[in-house]
């Protein structure tokens, strides 16, 4: 077989319309703007971030064996004999083209998926489930930005079957930019909840931003959304009068296309009934929720629009867990016994703690276990953060958790909001919440650790893990 470069070096000069310094480099396997993170043989662009400036990595770019650097004309004289460069008036302007032109000479069927939740782990669920029919490319993590989506459109190989691209935006108009570089077949918006309240002045603005997605399909495209969404008939009103050809919806009610009409817990894995244009479909998905499901709904859709098998495709997401900080389960050994952990600490925002409340509700304690809850600010919802923290008291009331944990100044409104039966210990900071958190844990709690990235819970997540490894050894 031939193994066809990403990226020869003279198709560069073309896609990113530069000018060569320093010589042409033979070919790039990939494409990279974060010298911590470049592979040998990978293009290094010198993006200016808000920290940085990629211009001052260009070396260790070099050094570490980027095949070429792409620099601005103000710094093109800063590297003599660093090795190849290509030369540009704008690096991001330069990112995009490149962006561009990797999604012009596709013939791939392309996804683009937006939403307030729900975005990566939809994403991850049909990198797996694409993959089972052919060669498949996703956005990396969360690369959903301005330059995450320019970047990963540019890591996309000619030879790709289906491309999978997240979006995401905390402003207006930012969503339109991004789909317009994407081109997509089919556009997703998994869900809409109060995140990012800060830029808007209520949900339905967040919902039109989400719906700028359709705006930019193809014609002839299909937009999907989620039937049980509060915003569903803005969207779908968006959709209709977009590009779009059809208009598919997943969710549980009754008219939803794709319509859950059953769903369990069996361990770690929800199991669930669709119906799917009238057709029953089975599934099983290692990440526990109803909102996993919800997603699962919304990958199946895309493999109905993409003309796959349903069978085969609810089979492959068999293969799906979650990433790191979304929903992971584990059981971590302690004295005497086992914990089981749920790793919620990468995000947080009210629609996804409530989800993650549901989860702990449903995860079977052993005995003589507690369901556990441990939760860290959620950050940016703008002026109505200190309400939507207190309300969660009485959401941690229904979910029957025994023990509240909390960390953070607008944690603090849930802790006195909550039952005070339930209420362990606040600290101002996750870093001050370990050691109150770590001492009470007892064999056959669940703890659901929860907060924003930016609240520091996987701190919390990472010190159980330690203490579990180290119990272990010593027993
Ligand atoms: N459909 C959903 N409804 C509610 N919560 C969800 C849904 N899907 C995922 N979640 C929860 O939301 C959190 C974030 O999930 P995920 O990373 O998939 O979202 P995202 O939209 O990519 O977030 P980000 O904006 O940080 O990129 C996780 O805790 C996850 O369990
Ligand atoms: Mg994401």
């Amino acid at each position: 077989m031939i193994q066809e470069p990403l990226w020869t070096g003279l198709g560069l000069v073309g896609a990113l319309n530069a000018r060569v310094s320093g010589g042409i480099a033979r070919e790039a396997s990939g494409v990279s703007i974060d010298t911590r993170t470049l592979q040998r043989g990978d293009l290094f662009l010198a993006i200016k971030g808000d920290v940085h400036d990629g211009h001052d990595f260009v070396r260790a770019a070099h050094d570490k064996g980027a095949a070429a650097a792409v620099v601005d004309e103000a710094h093109a004289r800063d590297f003599p004999d660093a090795g190849p460069l290509y030369v540009v008036k704008d690096v991001q302007a330069a990112l995009e083209r490149l962006g561009a032109y990797a999604r012009a000479r596709s013939g791939a069927y392309v996804a683009a998926i937006t939403g307030s939740v729900g975005k990566t782990s939809t994403k991850d669920m049909a990198r797996v489930v694409f993959s089972r029919f052919g060669a498949t490319h996703a956005s990396a993590a969360s690369y959903n930005n301005h330059w995450g989506v320019p970047l990963s459109l540019a890591r996309m190989h000619a030879a790709t079957r289906y491309g999978l691209f997240e979006l995401g935006m905390n402003h207006a108009g930012e969503i339109a930019a991004l789909v317009e570089q994407v081109k997509p077949h089919v556009a997703v918006v998994t869900r809409v909840a109060a995140v990012h309240l800060e830029n808007f002045p209520n949900i339905e603005g967040i919902a039109d931003a989400k719906a700028e997605i359709f705006g930019g399909l193809v014609g002839g495209g299909v937009a999907i959304v989620n039937r049980d969404d509060e915003t569903y008939e803005r969207l779908a009103r968006a959709a209709v009068a977009s590009p779009a050809a059809h208009v598919f919806t997943f969710g549980q009610h009754e008219s939803s296309d794709a319509r859950l009409i059953s769903y369990e817990m069996q361990g770690d894995a929800g199991v669930g009934e669709a119906r799917i244009f009238g057709r029953r479909i089975d599934f099983l998905v290692h990440a526990p929720g109803v909102h996993m499901a919800q997603n699962a709904l919304a990958v199946l859709l895309v493999a109905h629009v993409f003309d796959l098998d349903l069978d085969q495709a609810a089979a492959a997401l068999e293969e799906f867990t979650p990433s790191v900080g979304r929903g992971r389960r584990e059981q971590l050994a302690i004295a005497g016994g086992e914990i089981t952990l749920i790793d919620e600490s990468y995000n947080a925002n009210p629609t996804s703690m409530r989800a993650a409340f549901e989860l702990l509700k449903a995860a079977p304690v052993g005995p003589g276990g507690r369901r556990i809850a441990v939760l860290g600010d959620m950050l940016e919802l703008g002026p109505h953060s200190g309400e939507m923290h207190a309300e969660l008291g009485e959401d941690l009331a229904r979910a029957g958790v025994d023990l509240l944990f909390t960390a953070g100044p607008n944690m603090a409104r849930a802790h006195y909001a909550a039952p005070e039966s339930m209420r362990a210990e606040h600290r101002s900071t996750a870093t001050e919440l370990e050691e109150p958190v770590l001492a009470s844990l007892r064999p056959g709690d669940v703890v659901m650790v929860k907060g924003s990235n930016g609240s520091r819970m996987g701190a919390i997540v990472k010190a159980m893990r330690e203490k579990s490894s180290s119990s272990a050894n010593a027993s």
